[in-house]
This record gives C-alpha cells, sequence and structure tokens, in this order.
C-alpha cells in the first residue's frame, strides 16, 4: 500500500483565497487595513526565508505587512521598546518576533511582552491558558494548520487515538489541548481526540506511536519515525523541518513509511504552508477584535 499524500500546498492555497475575500470584505467594511508586524532579530538564515514567506503571504491577501530587522547584537531592553511601540500603535493588528533569538536575549520576557490582544503566534499566557480552557481568542498557527489539515482531507479526529511526538510550546502541547477539547472551530469532529503526547524520556516509543490512528511527529530529529512505528492505515502528519545535507528533511522518514501509512503529509509541502495562512488567519482576526473595541 502506497500512502495517499496530503497537498498542504494546495490546502493552504483554498485558504488563502478564502482569506483574500474575507480581508477585501474586512477592508471595505471597515476602511482598516490589517497589518502584520515581523520582528527579526540576527541573521538566522532560516528565520529570514521564514519571515520573508510570512510577508510574502500577507501580500497575497492584502494584509499590510512590517518587518523589524534588528541586529544580533540587540539588547533584551531595545526589543521590550520595540515591542511596547509596537503594542502602542494603532496600525499594527499583530505582533510576530520570529524565533530562535540570540542567546543573550530571554524570549518568554519578549514574548510575555507582547499585548495578547496582538499575539498572532498566541504564546503568551493569557492565550495558552485561553486554549486550555477551550475558548480561545487565537490558535497557534501549526497545530490549527495541522487540525486544518486533517479537517480537509476528511480525516475525522472525534474518538481517534491521536499520537503527539513532542512536547514544544509551539506545537506538542498546544496542539494536544486542542484535539482533546469538546469542541473546535472546525467543529466537534475535528476534535474530541484521545491523546497522547511523548517525548524523549517516553518508554516503549514504538509501541505508543503503533497505537495512533493519527500520529504528529514534531519534535525536529531527522527520519525519526520509521514504518515499524506506524500502524498500517495510519494518519501521519510530519510537523518537522530539518536543514540535513539531503536538503530539507521531516521528523517521518516519508519513503519508509510511505508504504505503511494511509495518509501522510510531505516535507516540503505539507504542514509549512498551512501555518503561514493560519498566521493569516490570526492577523484578521486581530484586526477585527481590535476595530471591535475601538
Ligand atoms: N520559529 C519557528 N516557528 C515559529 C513560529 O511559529 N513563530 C515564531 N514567532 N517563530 C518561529
Amino acid at each position: 500500500m502506497s500512502a495517499e499524500l496530503l497537498d498542504g500546498k494546495a490546502i493552504a492555497n483554498e485558504i488563502k483565497q478564502e482569506l483574500g475575500k474575507e480581508v477585501a470584505k474586512f477592508i471595505e467594511d471597515t476602511s482598516v487595513v490589517p497589518c502584520l508586524a515581523a520582528v527579526l532579530v540576527g541573521e538566522d538564515p532560516a528565520s529570514q526565508v521564514y519571515v520573508r514567506n510570512k510577508q510574502r503571504a500577507c501580500e497575497r491577501v492584502g494584509i499590510d505587512s512590517q518587518l523589524h530587522r534588528l541586529p544580533a547584537e540587540t539588547t533584551q531592553a531595545e526589543l521590550l521598546d520595540l515591542v511596547d511601540q509596537l503594542n502602542a500603535s494603532s496600525e499594527v493588528h499583530g505582533i510576530l518576533v520570529q524565533l530562535p533569538l540570540p542567546g543573550h536575549i530571554d524570549a518568554t520576557k519578549v514574548l510575555d511582552a507582547i499585548d495578547p490582544a496582538k499575539d498572532v503566534d498566541a504564546f503568551h499566557p493569557d492565550n495558552v491558558g485561553r486554549i486550555a480552557q477551550g475558548r480561545p481568542r487565537f490558535l497557534p498557527c501549526t497545530p490549527h494548520g495541522v487540525q486544518q489539515i486533517l479537517h480537509r482531507s476528511n480525516i475525522p479526529v472525534s474518538g481517534q487515538h491521536v499520537v503527539v511526538v513532542g512536547r514544544s510550546d509551539i506545537v506538542g502541547k498546544p496542539l494536544a489541548m486542542m484535539l482533546v477539547q469538546r469542541d473546535s472551530t472546525l467543529g466537534s469532529a475535528a476534535a474530541n481526540a484521545t491523546v497522547t503526547v511523548c517525548h524523549s524520556r517516553s518508554k516503549e516509543l514504538s509501541s505508543i506511536t503503533r497505537e495512533a490512528d493519527i500520529l504528529v511527529a514534531a519534535v525536529g530529529q531527522p527520519k525519526l519515525i520509521t514504518a515499524d512505528m506506524v500502524k498500517p492505515g495510519a494518519a501521519v502528519i510530519d510537523v518537522g523541518i530539518n536543514r540535513t545535507d539531503e536538503g530539507l528533511v521531516g521528523d517521518v522518514d516519508f519513503d519508509d513509511v510511505r508504504e505503511v501509512a494511509g495518509h501522510l503529509t510531505p516535507v516540503p509541502g505539507g504542514v509549512g504552508p498551512l501555518t503561514i495562512a493560519m498566521l493569516l488567519r490570526n492577523t484578521l482576526t486581530a484586526a477585527a477584535t481590535q476595530n471591535d473595541a475601538r
């Protein structure tokens, strides 16, 4: 058997088309143009590519974007000053501080300083708490992208055993919280999962992953997930983006797992494009909420 590939790029394009129409209507109704401010500190090549892709995507759907590039030597106080300015700016609706930040900066302090109403990454504890309680202000971009891929590929989540490998604050933990809820923005069929979260200390990892109806790999280890770790017919979602000598490689051994899985996302072209689409969604939500509050 060869898995059906889930085309994240096509799904993201579909979402961006929908968003383009919503943005145009919002601008027509309010005369407000949603605006995302991205902050990039230092010269990390991968971060530069990500930020450029995010800006291009904004442009495509009619969202304004600002790029604030700061040198790697920027102090924490200087970065916090910029965040304060962006928090106060009525032109800016969403703020994204690209991670990783240089080692001398405390990323938690900086992320906590972002106004929760402009926190389009949904990293602020206020927003994380809301997700945990099932009343989100914003959905975190990559977990929401995973949920959208499953939903739009007609892969039911309700009642299924989802195994998430990875417990990061960006993907593993929020995804687990979202999928275990009774309901979601995509309806109850896209939630209500039985969720297991595995990590580097999990014993017998492959015996757990083999139980998964839906297996999500989000650890940042190239080709960690091999065919023997996958239940035949399972949906396998690869969140990993690892730069290796072979080029971009996911956390899933694609050629191996393709022979057992029922559905599989490629890398690149799987979850990545969805992350950006969901960031655009959050920027529009932020603009709408801030406009309503005026
Ligand atoms: N770096 C890698 N992924 C992300 C993300 O989702 N948001 C931000 N701000 N930085 C990242």
